[in-house]
This record gives C-alpha cells, sequence and structure tokens, in this order.
C-alpha cells in the first residue's frame, strides 16, 4: 500500500493532510456495510475528485477490489475522476436550449475561459460541461452555475454572469 508520502508524489492533490482526512473517512466505515459509496462522496467532497491513485488507496482501505471501486465511480455521474473547477458550470444543449442559443453560450464560455468541455481553467475557478437537459426547458437557454440556475441566458451576457463566480 501507498504510503501518504509516496501518493504525493504521485498526485501533489492528494497532500498528506488531506490524506490524513481520507484514513479517518476510511476508518469511519471501515467495519460497515455498503459503505463504498458513502467513503467515495467523503472523499471527493475533501480531493474534489477521485483519481485513480485514490481509488487504489480506498479499495486497499476498504478490502474492496480496485476493480470494484473503478466500476463504482465510473458508474455514478456526480463522481469524477478529473479535478472540477472550484465552480461548476453546466450549459445546457438540450433541443429546447440548443435552437435558442445553447451552443454558442458553449461556444463562448469556450473561446473566453479557453475552456474545453469536460476540462478546467488553470487556476480551477471553473469547470465547463454540457448537458442534454437540465429539466429547465421552458427557461431555455439555461445555465446552472454551481447549484443556480439561469434561464434566457444571451451569449453576450454568460461572461459578466460567470464573473460573478470568484
Ligand atoms: S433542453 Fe435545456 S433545460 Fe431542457
Amino acid at each position: 500500500m501507498l504510503t501518504p508520502d509516496e501518493l504525493f508524489q504521485y498526485n501533489p492533490d492528494l497532500t498528506p493532510e488531506l490524506m490524513e482526512k481520507v484514513d479517518e473517512v476510511i476508518h469511519s466505515y471501515k467495519k460497515k456495510p455498503g459503505s463504498l459509496i458513502p467513503v467515495l462522496e467523503e472523499c471527493q467532497r475533501l480531493v474534489g475528485y477521485l483519481p485513480v491513485e485514490l481509488q487504489e488507496y480506498i479499495s486497499q482501505g476498504l478490502n474492496i477490489p480496485g476493480s470494484t471501486v473503478y466500476g463504482v465511480v465510473t458508474f455514478y455521474s456526480f463522481f469524477s475522476m478529473v479535478p472540477k473547477g472550484r465552480h461548476q458550470v453546466k450549459v445546457c444543449i438540450g433541443t429546447a436550449c440548443y435552437v435558442r442559443g445553447g451552443k454558442a453560450i458553449l461556444d463562448r464560455v469556450s473561446q473566453h475561459y479557453g475552456l474545453e468541455v469536460g476540462g478546467i481553467t488553470k487556476d480551477r475557478r471553473f469547470s465547463l460541461d454540457a448537458v442534454r437537459c437540465l429539466g429547465a426547458c421552458g427557461l431555455a437557454p439555461a445555465v446552472v452555475i454551481d447549484g443556480d440556475t439561469y434561464g434566457g441566458v444571451r451569449p453576450d451576457k454568460i461572461v459578466d454572469i460567470m464573473e460573478r463566480y470568484q
């Protein structure tokens, strides 16, 4: 099993301080049945995402095969194997939003922040996802930033909206 120092060398996001907290989470759930998902949720909340090194560490800590951990992480969309920004921007390109300018919003965000869909800005301020429907078609085109939903978004206004999120 990798030590916290070795993990830090492989992945600088996994600081020894964070790994101490990860250890506490693993320890507190270790003997409980059905512990994998709550442990993954807590660890993602701590680290921000679930890199493979961390998955391996959790697998060993809970004595669950790595393939099972990987399978769960990739099955549920709320788990992420890549870092997320401090603010998560979801631009809808479902049909209702697409025809009202969703794609133009996406292009504006990509161009202004140099962001690819699924990517993260260098300062980790924003991560960007394109989604198929936010369940707010009546507000099309819709964008969600963290938990805030914006409707009727104009492409030339999206940067102003995002600038409220530091
Ligand atoms: S298609 Fe965009 S919210 Fe439904």
